[in-house]
């Protein structure tokens, strides 16, 4: 395996930025799981934790997005970038944005007094929760992604060679990009904020990036086991087209309880019931894609990218469905059970595609044959197992704080405090657990392909 353009190399440096944000994320996720235990430990609270682990996630996330991008762009197009100046600059600018937001954050985390208004808008953190980003970060990272979609753009119409897989990768990108928009908007009404907030959130995780899962998956089938494109197209679009016709009207299921009309009961019940359909497409593609053909030389890039797709089912699907209609939504509303979901959904979803891109590109990148896969299966089982655990850990405190809170009328500290204590304890368990995931990932990155072939053939 090696790279057919040179410029495809500069997905390693989005992909090593974000991996290193992935440990950032996940450490400060068990400092959060501490605190539940224990509400005084560490100098940043719970406030600053929280918003530290949940934006460090989503920009890991979108910086895992454009490396693979380049990657698949440059490939599909059968050309070199348009620019790779271009390109590194892009990529330095994001470095210094988002290291700036995150020492912003720190700072007022220490001085909340620093987050000043300057000409109408907060210096340090604007507030809405998962894009916290201050107005300055926003329109730098607007200008970022404007200049990193105008070099894929241009990338192609280079050669004009337009392939599905492309069209629909930056087609949902472009559709990402314009939702960060409504952002940025301001109202003095909260229930207008919310309506336009969850635009970005929900558009996005069950919109836009779905749809860039659907092309990546495609485009992964297709080079590891040689699947005809035709084939794998034609299934991307069927997903593509299902993943809008729910997930679109499916924003639905946050408009329950904010203020907005109670037709959004019935539109957001119906339509994000159906959204598991297309994730469910997606598993079976996989699986059936997989099973006609058997030559397979990167094991472990299948085996990751056939992960995604059953947990982005599993953790966004059912986690999603057991909580979406109104009639169950009302009791479950903003408890644990709503953070268990979000965790499997992030999880299958989002972090098992970036890493199955890794996997997937990295050795080509790397110019490798073979490598030693043993530390990239270790690394799935303990990330998998105690995501599972955490999981099923909170969807227990979730469903005592439903019965003890909403049913019986207890007390939201009581019951977090006392009821939920030993749920809390396990979750941090599995939290370190997890974070020996993320230790043995982050060492196979910084050495896949990199170790003498003596210690590769004993694997
Ligand atoms: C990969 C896709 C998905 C991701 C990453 C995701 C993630 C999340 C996250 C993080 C939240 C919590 C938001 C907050 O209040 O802070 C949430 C809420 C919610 N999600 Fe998802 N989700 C996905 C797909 C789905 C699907 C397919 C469904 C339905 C079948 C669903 C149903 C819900 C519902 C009903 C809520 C609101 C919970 C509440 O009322 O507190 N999600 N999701
Ligand atoms: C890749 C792995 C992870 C992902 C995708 C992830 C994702 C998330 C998300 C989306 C939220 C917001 C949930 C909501 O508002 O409902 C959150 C909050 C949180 N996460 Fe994680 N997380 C991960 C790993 C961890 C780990 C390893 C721990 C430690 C045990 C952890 C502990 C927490 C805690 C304590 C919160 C706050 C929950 C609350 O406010 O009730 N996370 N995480
Ligand atoms: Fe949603």
């Amino acid at each position: 395996m090696t790279i057919k353009h040179e410029s495809q190399k500069i997905a390693q440096n989005f992909y090593t930025f974000a991996v290193l944000l992935f440990l950032v994320q996940v450490v400060v996720g068990i400092i959060a799981a501490v605190q539940f235990i224990w509400p005084g430990f560490f100098i940043l609270n719970f406030n600053t934790i929280r918003t530290l682990h949940i934006n460090a996630l989503v920009v890991w996330l979108l910086v895992g997005f454009m490396g693979a991008t380049y990657y698949v762009v440059s490939e599909e197009s059968e050309t070199e970038l348009w620019s790779l100046p271009l390109a590194k600059f892009q990529f330095w600018a994001t470095v210094v944005t988002i290291t700036a937001v995150v020492l912003g954050y720190i700072i007022m985390g220490l001085y909340p007094q620093a987050n000043i208004l300057v000409s109408g808008t907060q210096l340090l953190n604007e507030g809405r929760e998962y894009i916290e980003a201050p107005r300055w970060a926003d329109i730098l990272i607007v200008v970022s992604v404007l200049l990193f979609l105008l070099n894929c753009s241009m990338t192609v119409f280079k050669t004009k060679k337009w392939t599905g897989i492309q069209g629909v990768l930056l087609g949902g990108l472009v559709f990402l990009a314009l939702m960060y928009l409504p952002g940025m908007f301001y109202t003095k009404s909260m229930v207008k904020d919310q309506f336009w907030w969850w635009w970005v959130v929900h558009l996005w995780v069950e919109g836009a990036w779905e749809i860039i899962a659907g092309a990546l998956l495609a485009f992964m089938l297709m080079k590891l086991i040689g699947a005809k494109r035709e084939v794998v197209e034609k299934w991307m679009y069927i997903e593509v087209g299902l993943v809008m016709f729910t997930g679109i009207l499916g924003t639905g299921h946050h408009y329950y309880w904010i203020g907005t009309p109670s037709y959004w009961l019935w539109v957001g019940g119906i339509f994000s019931s159906l959204e598991p359909l297309p994730l469910l497409v997606m598993v079976w593609d996989a699986f059936r894609t997989t099973r006609e053909h058997r030559q397979v030389t990167n094991k472990v890039g299948l085996f990751y990218a056939v992960a995604h797709a059953i947990f982005n089912f599993v953790g966004a699907g059912l986690w999603g469905i057991i909580h979406t209609l109104p009639q169950v939504n009302k009791w479950t509303h903003g408890t644990q059970i709503t953070t268990a979901h979000g965790h499997l959904a992030f999880y299958g979803a989002y972090v098992l595609l970036v890493m199955a891109m890794i996997y997937v590109t990295l050795p080509a990148i790397r110019g490798v044959k073979e490598f030693n896969s043993s530390r990239a299966y270790q690394s799935f089982w303990w990330l998998t197992i105690s995501m599972v655990f955490i999981v099923l850990t909170i969807t227990g405190a979730g469903m005592v704080q439903t019965y003890m809170e909403r049913l019986m009328g207890l007390d939201y500290v009581a019951v977090k405090a006392n009821y939920n204590l030993w749920f809390w304890i396990l979750r941090a368990i599995f939290g370190v657990g997890f974070l020996v995931g993320v230790g043995i990932f982050v060492v196979d990155y910084f050495k896949l392909g990199k170790e003498p072939a003596r210690l590769k053939s004993a694997a």
